[in-house]
């Protein structure tokens, strides 16, 4: 019998609590063993939610239950959830996160000190929702010498340029649309900025190349000042716009940048519409490889925290091969990105 916690009971965290109950069987086959939740946090009154007999509001009672072995933070931020996240893992709790910010600051911090406490530390929902791309990069393509990985890697936004672009409706509509939908961050500007995709290329950066690669050490430019203007003239020249984390492997470093780029109608990611995301990676013998779905949304997000709560409780496989992140122990070099304009937008080429 294993039992897990579930810090954040926001979108993400009801999702992961509905989700173990709809799937129960299929989660404790996959595990090997009865599996539950048995603590959610939040400071909130849960008192008529699915969390109601589950919730506790001081971590200390999670952090020194034997029988905890797996925590899922799903708060957000790098304050409080940076903190459960060290003490878990410090308690010899496997520690899963879908917090992007949390793990492209701290990510080579936190995959150290789980290696030290020999505990998972996993984090497939922080980029794509639903798609499994983490997985796939550390263990399916872990051989091969990755050139570029690049990709439309923010549901909101991506939901935003495509309603604008399909119904002529405005940014502020679009977007209301999109946090009614539960796929914008508490404080949208995040996703509407590019903090959210540049997060996400960070994250895939630094697992493509072995380094870390900072946020703050990425040019990021959002789609706030995208107008319906240049979404018609884009189309017209043959283009659509598109919100892209952008990463390649240069001379001496890595060059990464968030920005709206003007993508050729015939490129792939022309057609990723709505709140899908795709990842495009460039393999030196692979070639190209596309991942795509859902990136944000509450299922498609539990769906991937609690695939891997399960592979926490059911393998110590991928924790004894330390990811070359871990083993550099330094930062990426990261030089400016060289493209074309077209005005503030860049064009892919
Ligand atoms: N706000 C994010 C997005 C949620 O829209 O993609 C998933 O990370």
């Amino acid at each position: 019998m294993s039992y897990a916690a579930v810090l954040g009971y926001g979108t993400v965290g009801s999702g992961t609590v509905e989700f173990f109950r709809k799937n129960k069987a299929a989660i404790e086959k996959r595990a090997g063993q009865p599996f539950n939740i048995k603590y959610v946090l939040d400071t909130r009154d849960l008192r008529g939610t699915e969390a109601e007999s589950l919730a506790v509001t001081d971590f200390s009672v999670i952090e020194n239950d034997p029988e905890v072995t797996v925590v899922a933070e799903v708060i957000g931020g790098a304050t409080f959830a940076y903190d459960f996240a060290k003490r878990a893992i410090k308690a010899g709790k496997s520690l899963i996160t879908s917090n992007k910010e949390l793990v492209a600051t701290k990510g080579a911090e936190l995959l150290k000190l789980a290696n030290e406490n020999g505990v998972h530390f996993s984090f497939e929902a922080s980029v794509g929702g639903g798609i499994p791309v983490i997985r796939p990069i550390k263990q399916c393509l872990s051989t091969d010498v990755l050139q570029s990985v690049s990709g439309i890697l923010n549901g909101t936004t991506n939901y935003i340029l495509t309603r604008m672009e399909n119904d002529s409706i405005t940014f502020q509509q679009a977007l209301k649309q999109a946090q009614d939908l539960g796929y914008a961050e508490r404080d949208p500007s995040a996703d509407v900025l590019g903090h959210d995709t540049c997060r996400k290329i960070c994250i895939l950066a630094s697992l493509a190349f072995g380094r870390q690669v900072y946020p703050e050490s990425v040019s990021t430019a959002g789609i706030d000042k995208i107008t319906l203007d240049d979404i018609r003239q884009a189309d017209k020249d043959g283009y659509k716009i598109k919100l892209l984390g952008a990463a390649k492997r240069v001379e001496d470093g890595v060059s990464v940048i968030t920005a709206p780029f003007l993508v050729p109608k015939s490129n792939q990611l022309a057609n990723v519409g709505d709140v899908f995301n795709a990842v495009l990676l460039e393999g030196e013998s692979t070639g190209d490889v596309m991942f795509y779905g859902r990136g944000a949304g509450k299922m498609p997000t539990a769906s991937a925290v609690a695939s891997d709560m399960v592979n926490a409780v059911k393998t110590n496989a991928d924790r004894s091969a330390p990811l070359p992140w871990v083993d550099s122990g330094s930062q990426a070099f990261v030089k400016p990105w060289q493209s074309g304009t077209s005005g503030n937008i860049l064009t892919l080429e």
